[in-house]
């Protein structure tokens, strides 16, 4: 009668229906998914930084990315100065996409997640990391 294999499997699938929609739901209200930091630039890093802090860079890249776009285009300008004062290029893909190389679980996770889609990509090349 007792089969405690059957019983362990069923609370199994009942635990996964019952959270399913929570897992679903998680940061739908206004937090993004987990992108993962884990390319071989950034592993190397001692301090794991981005060009500005993480709390700016999730709400502010898109606008620092504008701004790069402007100053190397119109300005001719390639060198960002950080509130640190580390400098970076100011480049797509030899600044962001040298560190994110994994486009896709990064950038990308959160974009399908948030329903953007930078046409960026239409010129730019997304390919030159090692996670492509
Ligand atoms: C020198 C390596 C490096 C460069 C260059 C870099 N990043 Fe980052 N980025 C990181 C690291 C490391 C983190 C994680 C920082 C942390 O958790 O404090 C990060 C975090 C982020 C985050 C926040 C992720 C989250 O979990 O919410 C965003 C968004 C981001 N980067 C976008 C960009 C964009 C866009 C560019 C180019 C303008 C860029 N990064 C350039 C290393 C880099
Ligand atoms: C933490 C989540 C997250 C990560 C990681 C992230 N983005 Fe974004 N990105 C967003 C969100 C959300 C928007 C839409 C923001 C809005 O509409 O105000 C966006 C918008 C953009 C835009 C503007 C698109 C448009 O049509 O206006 C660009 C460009 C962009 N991201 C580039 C990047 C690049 C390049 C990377 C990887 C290096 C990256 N993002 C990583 C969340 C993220
Ligand atoms: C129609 C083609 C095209 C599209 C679409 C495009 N770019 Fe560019 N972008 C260029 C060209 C051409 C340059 C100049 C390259 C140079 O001077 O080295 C450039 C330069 C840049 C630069 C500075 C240099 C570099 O290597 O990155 C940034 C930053 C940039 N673009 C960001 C963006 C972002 C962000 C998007 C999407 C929101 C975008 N671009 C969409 C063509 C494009």
């Amino acid at each position: 009668m007792y089969n405690g294999g059957k019983i362990i499997a069923g609370l199994i699938i009942f635990a996964a229906i019952i959270t399913s929609p929570f897992l679903l739901n998680i940061g739908k209200a206004d937090e993004a998914p987990q992108p993962s930091l884990d390319t071989p630039a950034i592993n190397q890093m001692s301090e794991k930084k981005c060009v500005e802090s993480a709390e700016f860079m999730r709400t502010g890249h898109m606008q620092m990315l504008n701004d790069w776009r402007d100053q190397v285009v119109r300005n001719g300008d390639t060198v960002y100065v950080s509130n640190s004062g580390q400098e970076y290029e100011m480049s797509l893909e030899n600044s962001c996409l040298k560190c994110h190389s994994n486009k896709q679980e990064f950038c990308d996770s959160c974009h399908t997640y948030a329903q953007v889609d930078p046409y960026c990509w239409d010129c730019h090349t997304d390919t030159k990391g090692a996670g492509q």
